[in-house]
């Protein structure tokens, strides 16, 4: 696959897209969310009240175009940024997320968008999976205490408090299924740097990443 490749995984809150979307931009890099893809399918699943247990429901997918593209995401054409966010996708997501084809559809739209360009792609199988050959791999964590703390500041900037307790339980909620599921789960790969960003700030993560980054031959 020829680009620049570069893959960054890690559990929820860890960091990973607001890092990706600002090392993106520093080195013209072109950044790909996919947990926004699988957090789309889920609000269409939500919209078409298909039942969620069923893998079979999930065939929809067949008419579907899933596109991110300069930090928004579309489904066909129809640009969901903005409701993927919702507590009613995130509650949902891992399940939806855990069925084999939904995985396989979404892992060929995502090589298929990394294919010939420089790229950055975050997620929870980008190293292991989509990804396998990708010239860098970051595994990001923090503690689930910092975690939940940073979700609930991005919670407070939208008006919506939430209690810790109960954003770290949630968080561990889907720290367990993200990383059980039998397929692709979220797994640390061997030959990935692996950073705890606990004590860090984005600009130091950001900073150190870029680092790892400007090492390499092939970005040259
Ligand atoms: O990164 P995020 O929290 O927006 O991701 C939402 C969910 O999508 C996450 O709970 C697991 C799933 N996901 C995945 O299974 N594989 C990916 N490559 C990205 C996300």
């Amino acid at each position: 696959m020829p680009g620049f490749k570069v893959a960054i995984d890690g559990p929820a809150g860890s960091g990973k897209s607001t890092i990706s979307k600002r090392i993106a931009e520093q080195l013209n890099l072109t950044h790909i969310d996919t947990g926004a893809m699988y957090r789309a399918i889920t609000y269409i699943a939500l919209q078409k009240h298909i039942n969620l247990d069923d893998e079979s429901s999930y065939v929809f997918m067949q008419d579907l175009k899933v596109r991110y593209e300069k930090n928004r995401i579309y489904v066909n054409d129809m640009d969901v940024t903005d409701q993927i966010r919702s507590d009613a996708v995130t509650r949902n997501v891992s399940k939806v997320s855990s069925f084999p084809y939904v995985r396989r559809i979404l892992v060929q739209i995502q090589q298929e968008a990394a294919q010939n360009i420089d790229v950055i792609m975050d997620g929870r199988d980008i190293g292991s999976v989509v990804l396998p050959d990708a010239d860098l791999k970051i595994f990001l964590t923090a503690n689930v205490k910092e975690r939940a703390k940073r979700r609930q500041k991005e919670k407070e900037v939208l008006g919506i408090k939430q209690e810790l307790d109960a954003l770290e339980n949630e968080i561990l909620e889907r720290d367990h299924k993200d990383s059980t599921r039998k397929e692709s789960p979220l797994v640390c790969p061997p030959d990935a740097i692996v950073i705890d960003t606990t004590h860090y700030s984005i600009e130091d993560t950001t900073k150190r990443i870029t680092e790892e980054i400007l090492k390499k031959e092939k970005y040259h």
